[in-house]
């Protein structure tokens, strides 16, 4: 016995994995007789989208991103119009890796229970959460795992899908399950940095990670990053007659550019981001910020921790927003770009996005994909 007969799935993906998972969802229900609507966050129509919620479930589908919901699952979760008791769902995708014969399980840590309790606070009725190994896909950081690695996580992750769902479509509420209390570990572990946490991710994301993005000499400048971001957060800027893609702090690190990039030109600087934090930032940064305080504090007369701490942040903040423009001045020179583009270890990793999402299935637009 079905305990709905429709089904939203809204999905936020990356590199497509959340996708594939959104999609194998997809098929069991159609399969099962249960109407499924599949829609990105982005194309979200409240009232068409609840008008019949009383037998709908509603399923919230995202990548984790330092074990929360990325930025703008979050924001998704707050806009969300207050339900009372319709039936919702949360699955995360978390990252597995393999290091040589050794599977290392993601974690999603405070994810799902971060989605759970906003929807709960909303009045929906939470019918369950999972988290979901997938392929990890911090291209920035590592390079992608073999085929044969992915299908393999793949493989086992679509069958514990398949059996959590069938539990969830006979009316069950799964709660409590292995997996989850797998989760809660890493949730309570973390919980002492709640909410730091997300807030200091935010904040090292958007400044650091996403600041040291940058296209190499390969880039032909067809701009399909900047369509392609699900944040919007590529600007294609005039670069000596065509154009180049800059990063700006809408940016997420989801890694779909880095990772569908078809000239594999979007690397992470890693040169460039040690160059900046230990031979110029380091040492500048500790003689002015010693100095300055020390002169300010004769001058005032104190000698506190915050004067120190307002200093440095004198000094930081506009250090950070100046860096990448300097760093974009830097890469126009070919020369320069070239050393650090062969400086940066994602010049060396092979690039990830998950083998059966083409990347115009994730830039369909609502009306293409119901
Ligand atoms: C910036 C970033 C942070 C991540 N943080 C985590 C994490 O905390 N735990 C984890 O298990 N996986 C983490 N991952 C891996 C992704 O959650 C995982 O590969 C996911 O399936 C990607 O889904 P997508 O292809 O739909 O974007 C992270 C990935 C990125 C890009
Ligand atoms: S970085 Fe890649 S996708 Fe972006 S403009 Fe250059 S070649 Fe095109
Ligand atoms: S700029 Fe690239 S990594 Fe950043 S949000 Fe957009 S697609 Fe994702």
């Amino acid at each position: 016995m079905k305990s709905f007969d429709t089904s939203l799935l809204y999905v936020l993906s990356g590199t497509g994995n959340t996708f594939r998972v959104a999609r194998w969802i997809e098929d069991l229900f159609e399969k099962n007789g249960i109407k499924t609507r599949l829609k990105f966050i982005e194309d979200a129509d409240w009232q068409e989208d609840f008008k019949h919620s009383g037998r709908q479930l509603t399923t919230v589908l995202f990548p984790t991103h330092g074990f929360m919901p990325p930025w703008s699952m979050i924001k998704f979760l707050f806009k969300m119009p207050l339900q009372k008791k319709a039936k919702v769902l949360s699955i995360a995708t978390r990252g597995a890796l393999w290091i040589g014969p050794v599977k290392i399980p993601g974690a999603a840590g405070f994810a799902n229970f971060f989605a759970a309790l906003v929807l709960l606070f909303k009045g929906y009725d939470i019918r369950g959460f999972f988290s979901l190994d997938m392929a990890a896909n911090m291209n920035n950081f590592h390079p992608s795992l073999t085929l044969d690695a992915v299908n393999g996580i793949c493989k086992k992750s679509k069958r514990k899908i398949e059996f959590f769902m069938s539990r969830v479509m006979v009316g069950k509420r799964v709660l409590f399950t292995l997996n989850n209390l797998y989760e809660g570990i890493w949730a309570s572990l973390l919980f002492w940095l709640i909410p730091i946490f997300p807030i200091l991710y935010l904040i090292y994301a958007k400044t650091g990670m996403a600041k040291i993005m940058f296209a190499n000499n390969n880039c032909v400048s067809c701009g399909m990053c900047a369509k392609m971001c699900p944040n919007h957060a590529i600007e294609m800027k005039p670069f000596f007659g065509k154009k180049r893609p800059f990063w700006t702090y809408h940016c997420e690190n989801c890694m779909r550019c880095m990772g569908y990039c078809r000239k594999k030109a979007v690397e992470a600087g890693h040169s460039w981001i040690f160059l900046l934090t230990f031979i110029m930032a380091v040492p500048v940064f500790a003689n002015i910020t010693t100095g300055l305080t020390i002169a300010i504090g004769r001058f005032l007369g104190i000698n506190n921790y915050w004067l120190m701490l307002l200093v440095e942040a004198l000094y930081y903040i506009p250090a950070l927003f100046l860096s990448y423009w300097i760093f974009w001045m830097l890469i126009r020179i070919p020369a320069v770009n070239t050393i650090f583009s062969v400086t940066t270890l994602t010049h060396y990793f092979k690039r990830f996005h998950d083998p059966e999402t083409r990347v115009k299935f994730l830039m369909k637009r609502k009306k293409e994909i119901l």
